[in-house]
């Protein structure tokens, strides 16, 4: 079966948003002139950023290959100085001397060439896993600095295919090839010129089928890359959606999923093969292309050359040192076929990279933050406006006043924008026009310290640590003592179950707190909020996970926790809004009713009406 025979395509929706969402650009992959001389000196510029600390190595591994190159070229004028000199030196005077010197040469060449390539491994491995180390850091370090917006766009599955394949394909290029580019490069070059010193004539002769070899490995380039570029992208597509599928293994077997992703998985895969296979189709062609070319050649220099000696234009001893050249000549180059591969893979890893690595922060941090001496909280929005896209205005114009200490509740339908006010007071966004401040100081103005030490969200998405309970309580104030984790606890209704698990508050929560249920997870979130003791609190839907038992807990540890700070509350269940002071019930990013909970409920409006609906169906 060939790639055009592949079984139709049933699921070409989910491949299409993928691949565009996978299509970070390299420049195998763009005709705009403009953008690919971005991409290449981009790439350019990572790979000069990792090689300069190593500029040293770096010429010593090219040195080592230049001894290389000349203990090649040497053993072939040996056999030819044998042949035409030892030999005779031999039968005409019984001189033996000329042989044993050449015989000793030889293995002196054969020593250096040992030493060369010794060094050269080793130290290439050497350098090339210290680029790696570091690029390795880098590309960490910058996914970590990169805001949430970015994330949001840029899957996790595109975030393992950077740390992982990406990085492999850099890895294989540095650890194996490299030597071989050089080494061909040199040898072409010196080969010729030794070749025509020796004989001019003979020397135009064998490279007769050089151009025939430029012209297939001309072909075999720009096929290889479209063949090669395919592999790589269903191999992307494939790390993808196998992270996204396993990410999501519980929604995905709670829904009965398994069928569907089992097929587009194989369907991802089964592109990769024929994808694979065709690349190695044309790799089959063209090194049987270039040996047969190689052979060729040879055959060419025999006959020729056997005329020659025969004519007695040349000597013996020169036909057998080209007959060596041309196979030294050919060799590399066929190893450079299989190198190609690597390259371009390596090639198109480096410019996904760089392209993540030029990747703006979006929220940067201020070049001279102010400072913020005990603020009491209060929250102003300024005409804020805000859109995460082009075309949707998610708040139009938002003016609001949040005094210090307040607790206020959001409330409103889903979309309503509730979430996004809760971003953008935790400077997760920048506001499209107009400014957050905290106390008066505009957020973009605050040190990412003082910023996460006064304002914590806490979400749904209750995120445990890999560590102990302790540990993850911890986190809200570093170098807090046993005792004040263990009052945080108390404080939010953890204690009880925390003493209640094996090890207690040294119970290690498993990957992704896999242990504990999803209130008691909460719970641990809750208690690492309090111990942080946050100028502002921001809850966004934080109980809405939490089944009745555990939310009355909460509940009842609510009014503790967001006494004497300001407090965001975002929920569906009017039991948690109803300690709020003030409600905001907000409309398409507009606020449409503001005032205390009961006022509301008297002036009728959306909120009375919510209320209603509430208490009837408490009954
Ligand atoms: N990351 C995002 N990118 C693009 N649009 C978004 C993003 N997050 C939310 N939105 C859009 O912004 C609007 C408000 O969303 P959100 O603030 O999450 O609402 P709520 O929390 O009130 O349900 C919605 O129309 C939603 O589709
Ligand atoms: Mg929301």
């Amino acid at each position: 079966m060939t790639v055009a025979e592949r079984p139709a395509d049933k699921h070409a929706s989910w491949r299409g948003r993928a691949e565009s969402a996978e299509a970070d650009r390299t420049s195998a992959e763009t005709d705009d002139a403009e953008s690919i001389k971005e991409l290449r000196s981009q790439s350019r510029r990572l790979l000069g950023w990792m090689m300069r600390p190593h500029k040293k190595a770096i010429g010593f591994l090219c040195g080592i290959l230049v001894v290389q190159n000349f203990t090649s070229m040497a053993t072939p004028l040996l056999v030819m100085f044998g042949i035409d000199h030892a030999i005779p030196a031999i039968g005409e005077r019984d001189d033996y001397s000329v042989l044993i010197a050449i015989a000793v040469t030889f293995a002196a060449v054969a020593i250096v060439k040992y030493v060369c390539v010794r060094l050269y491994i080793a130290q290439s491995a050497k350098v090339g896993n210290a680029m790696l180390y570091a690029l390795r850091n880098r590309v960490f370090r910058k996914f970590q600095a990169l805001s949430v917006s970015f994330h949001e766009r840029f899957t996790s599955g595109r975030v393992t295919a950077r740390q992982s394949s990406d990085m492999e394909a850099i890895r294989e290029m540095t650890e194996n090839g490299v030597d071989d580019l050089v080494l061909a490069g040199l040898n072409v070059v010196t080969i010729t010129i030794v070749m025509l010193v020796l004989d001019p004539l003979l020397a135009a002769v064998s490279l007769m089928t050089f151009p025939l070899m430029l012209l297939l490995g001309r072909w075999f380039s720009r096929v290889s890359a479209l063949a090669y570029r395919r592999a790589r992208e269903t191999v992307a597509l494939l790390i993808v959606y196998f992270v996204e599928s396993m990410g999501g293994v519980r929604a995905v077997q709670a829904y009965r999923r398994e069928e569907r992703d089992r097929e587009l998985f194989a369907d991802l895969n089964t592109d990769n093969r024929f994808a694979q296979a065709k690349g190695h189709q044309q790799n089959a062609f063209m090194s049987g292309g270039m040996r047969a070319i190689g052979h060729l050649a040879t055959v060419v220099v025999l006959l020729f050359g056997g005329w020659q000696v025969m004519q007695g234009n040349t000597e013996v001893g020169v036909l057998a040192a080209f007959l060596l050249y041309m196979k030294r000549f050919f060799d590399p180059l066929n190893e450079l076929v299989q190198f190609y591969n690597v390259l371009q893979s390596a090639t198109s890893a480096l410019e996904k990279l760089s392209g993540v690595l030029d990747e703006e922060v979006e929220v940067p941090e201020p070049e001279e933050p102010r400072a913020i001496e005990r603020p009491s909280g209060e929250l102003r929005f300024a005409n804020v406006r805000f859109q995460y896209r082009e075309d949707h205005v998610v708040l139009p114009g938002l003016d609001l006043l949040v005094p210090g200490g307040q607790t206020l509740a959001l409330v409103g339908a889903t979309g309503a924008g509730k979430t996004t006010i809760a971003k953008l007071v935790s400077r997760f966004y920048d506001p499209t026009a107009g400014s957050v401040a905290l106390d008066g100081v505009d957020l973009r103005d605050l040190s990412e310290q003082d910023l996460r030490e006064n304002i914590v969200m806490i979400t749904q998405e209750n995120f445990l640590f890999n560590g102990t309970i302790a540990e993850n309580i911890e986190l809200g104030s570093p170098g807090s003592s046993r005792d004040r984790i263990v009052e945080a606890a108390e404080v939010v209704g953890a204690h009880e179950f925390i003493e209640s698990l094996p090890e207690g508050y040294d119970t290690h929560v498993r990957k992704r707190g896999g242990r504990l249920s999803a209130g008691q997870r909460q719970l641990v979130v809750f208690a690492r909020a309090f111990l942080a003791d946050p100028r502002v609190l921001i809850l966004d839907e934080a109980t809405s996970s939490l089944d009745i038992p555990s939310e009355r807990l909460v509940q009842r540890a609510l009014r503790t926790i967001l006494a004497d700070r300001t407090a965001i509350i975002i929920a569906h269940r009017l039991s948690t809004v109803e300690i709020a002071d003030r409600v905001l019930v907000l409309e398409q990013g507009r606020i449409i009713e503001d005032g205390r909970p009961a006022d509301l409920i008297d002036h009728g409006g959306q909120y009375a009406t919510l209320h209603r609906q509430w208490e009837d169906s408490l009954v």
